[in-house]
């Protein structure tokens, strides 16, 4: 087998096909933590095209986090009705007093995590995008991806940790922000569950899975 998955390589890639969208900097500009915190919680259980129009909504509500802090509990759940999973709207509103109070954003995934509403995921997603800290954002977007290009055949959800593992040890301290935001764009675009678009991957020739012939076949799952 030849050489693994260089980040380089998705880092180019992803300085040409980018997806513009509004919670993330221009290329080469700070993002805002809020920004970057609001668009995560609601991309959580909710697509891009969903997501939009209450981010832009939410921000003229609430343009920062004291705004949000301060605001009354009923307004905060109203910005969000239609969005769903209402627990993510209490556990914002609290974060953001949390937060308030504190004067700050925590700037590092583990003092991220320990934010009401704030798993593993969303912590390395802001630590990376907004603070540039190195660490991996790992969604099932980002499994599917990594676990054809390293043709992981331990099934999910027991080869979370190694995936994990795998997706830390390529993440470049130069651009980790990049890098995440990357991973989530060539699982949406081009390493899709059905019929991935090999030919079009920054990644296709290290792809192991791609060099079996074998790539909609990962992830592996256990049978339910
Ligand atoms: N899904 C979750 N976070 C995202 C982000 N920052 N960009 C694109 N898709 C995402």
């Amino acid at each position: 087998s030849g050489p693994g998955p260089r980040a380089d390589d998705l880092l180019a890639w992803y300085d040409r096909h980018r997806r513009v969208l509004p919670w993330r900097a221009l290329a080469g500009e700070v993002p805002d933590p809020y920004r970057v915190w609001l668009s995560e919680v609601m991309l959580q259980q909710t697509t891009i095209a969903a997501v939009r129009p209450y981010f832009e909504r939410f921000l003229t509500r609430f343009p920062d986090v004291d705004a949000l802090a301060a605001a009354p509990e009923e307004a905060v759940m109203s910005a969000w009705a239609g969005l769903g999973y209402y627990s993510r709207a209490r556990n914002l509103h609290a974060c953001a007093k949390a937060v308030a109070a504190a004067g700050r954003f925590p700037d590092t995934a583990e003092g991220l995590r320990k934010l009401p509403g704030i798993g593993a995921y969303t912590a390395g997603a802001i630590a990376a995008i907004a603070f540039e800290r190195a660490e991996a954002a790992v969604d099932g977007n980002v499994e599917r991806v990594l676990s054809r290009v390293f043709a992981v055949e331990a099934p999910l959800p027991g080869s979370r940790p190694e995936i994990r593992r795998l997706t830390q040890a390529l993440v470049p301290p130069d651009r980790p922000g990049d890098f995440a935001q990357a991973l989530m764009d060539l699982g949406a675009t081009i390493c899709t569950p059905k019929r991935p678009a090999c030919a079009l991957c920054p990644w296709m020739l290290p792809c192991q899975a791609r060099a079996l012939g074998m790539q909609d076949t990962f992830p592996r799952k256990i049978k339910l």
